[in-house]
């Protein structure tokens, strides 16, 4: 039987290593206690707990419908977690001779959902650190029941972004389901985003899930749910247990739902520390894939294993993928510098520059530049850039540093560059940016296609 590992602990760390006091960044939960409007109303709702729950969370399925934009809450199943509405829909949609298309490494929960129900999970290895949409549509086959991919992926954190899933979404249309899994959805922020919501409106094998897990800070409660073609909805709730998700779950989600910007103060907490984090990591000469999620993922390869045991050692508990990387949770404010001072501390005992999977020291520091100026093009006043070609621009970096950097020298970092540059200044009224930019570039090799740089 297929056993889900869930992140170590620090009663584990401490049972097993005798290490007290270690922060846990190994399960990407949210670092807060429950927002005060949550508390309030448990405490409220915990003196109702003799009774039964709401069979239909129905106060929930409505919260969600009203604030997604689905017409009715028949669109709408209210589930124990998406862990709870993935084993929902193996259990109406899975059996022993069916196929699951997924990246790979990706959520275990997905591996977990397949072979409870005896069908075969279909690994599709990633393209650097993205979800390889082409190889995904190519493994679709008479077998394949579901196609599930993770946006922003976990453990990685990458986008693969609205052009490539919207492929994904016309390649599986007629032929299987296809399951978005936007567990942290809230943290993604861009315009490069699929609007999966819209999607599932529009197409009837479209199931969108969602959690109060994460940004939600509500992992302990269990609740979640998916949006989807009515029928859909139906054959999930079918098979749902009765009361899976409780009387607490179920008050402090609506509530969370409608606490605007007491939540999201902490959701943007948590992509700023992100962002700091990132980039000290980058500074220090450490490349990591574009993190859109509540983490951060170390390519660390072969490494990967000793890392997390390492940073372990040091009081800092993270999630190895052996022989991919080591993902970091954001966590609360000293969180990241814990993990960085672990994390120096590691660096000289391992061979992570040579099993590192992207470019390292100035390969890497040019990548950072390379970003800054990015930043530089958006902060301009004046530009004209609209937001396709920003995203092209977003997308040129994301190339450079989540997938064709393996391996790769600064010549490519230049090339990729450059296009940037292109690519904004033929849409600009000013061409300070895309002057700046040249003005950085490291001289032009021979093999660099030369590109109009806007001027
Ligand atoms: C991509 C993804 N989906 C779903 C989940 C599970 O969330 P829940 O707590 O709602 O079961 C996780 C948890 O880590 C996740 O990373």
């Amino acid at each position: 039987m297929p056993v889900y590992r869930a992140g170590r602990t620090g009663a584990d760390v401490a049972r097993e290593r005798g290490i007290r006091g270690a922060v846990k960044l190994a399960s990407n939960e949210s670092p807060h206690n429950p927002l005060p409007s949550v508390r309030a109303a448990l405490e409220v709702a915990i003196g109702d707990i003799n009774r039964y729950p709401d069979v239909k969370a129905a106060r929930l399925a409505a919260a969600v419908a009203d604030q997604v934009g689905v017409a009715t809450t028949t669109g709408v199943a209210v589930g124990a977690g998406s862990t709870g509405l993935l084993l929902q829909l193996a259990e109406a949609y899975l059996g022993p001779s069916d196929d699951v298309v997924t990246p790979s490494p990706s959520f275990e929960g997905y591996a977990f959902a397949a072979r409870l129900r005896g069908a075969s999970l279909v690994r599709v290895p990633l393209a650097g650190s993205q979800a390889d949409v082409a190889a995904m549509v190519g493994a679709i086959t008479e077998r394949t029941k579901v196609v599930v991919i993770a946006e922003p992926n976990n453990p990685t954190g990458t986008l693969v972004g609205g052009e490539a899933l919207q492929r994904l979404v016309e390649e599986t249309a007629s032929r299987c389901l296809l399951v978005i899994d936007e567990a942290y959805v809230e943290f993604a922020r861009g315009a490069d985003q699929l609007d999966a919501v819209a999607c599932a409106r529009r197409h009837p094998h479209v199931v969108v899930l969602r959690t109060f897990s994460k940004a939600h800070g509500l992992a302990g409660l269990r609740v979640g749910y998916a949006i989807g073609d009515p029928a859909v909805i139906a054959a999930i709730d079918r098979v749902g247990a009765p009361f899976a998700v409780n009387t607490l779950a179920q008050t402090a989600a609506c509530v969370s739902l409608g606490a605007g910007a007491e939540l999201w103060d902490r959701v943007d907490a948590i992509v700023e520390r992100r962002t700091r984090l990132e980039r000290a990591l980058r500074e220090r000469g450490w490349s990591v894939p574009d993190p859109r999620a509540n983490f951060v993922w170390l390519p660390a390869g072969s490494a990967s294993r000793s890392l997390a045991s390492s940073l372990e050692q040091h009081g800092v508990i993270t999630r190895p993928v052996p022989d991919h990387g080591v993902r970091v949770t954001i966590g609360g404010p000293t969180a990241s510098d814990r993990f960085l001072n672990a994390f120096a501390s590691c660096v000289d005992q391992l061979e992570l520059t040579t099993a590192w999977q992207l470019p390292v020291a100035d390969d890497a520091r040019f990548v950072l530049d390379v970003l800054d100026e990015l930043e530089l093009i958006d902060r301009v006043d004046g530009f004209a850039v609209d937001d396709a070609a920003r995203a092209r621009a977003r997308a040129a970096v994301a190339d450079l540093v989540a997938g064709e950097l393996h391996g790769a020298r600064r010549d490519v970092a230049t090339g990729a560059l450059r296009r940037v540059a292109a690519d904004a200044g033929g849409r600009l009224s000013k061409v300070v940016a895309p002057r700046a930019i040249a003005a950085r570039l490291p001289p032009q090799s021979p093999h660099v296609v030369p590109t109009n740089s806007g001027q």
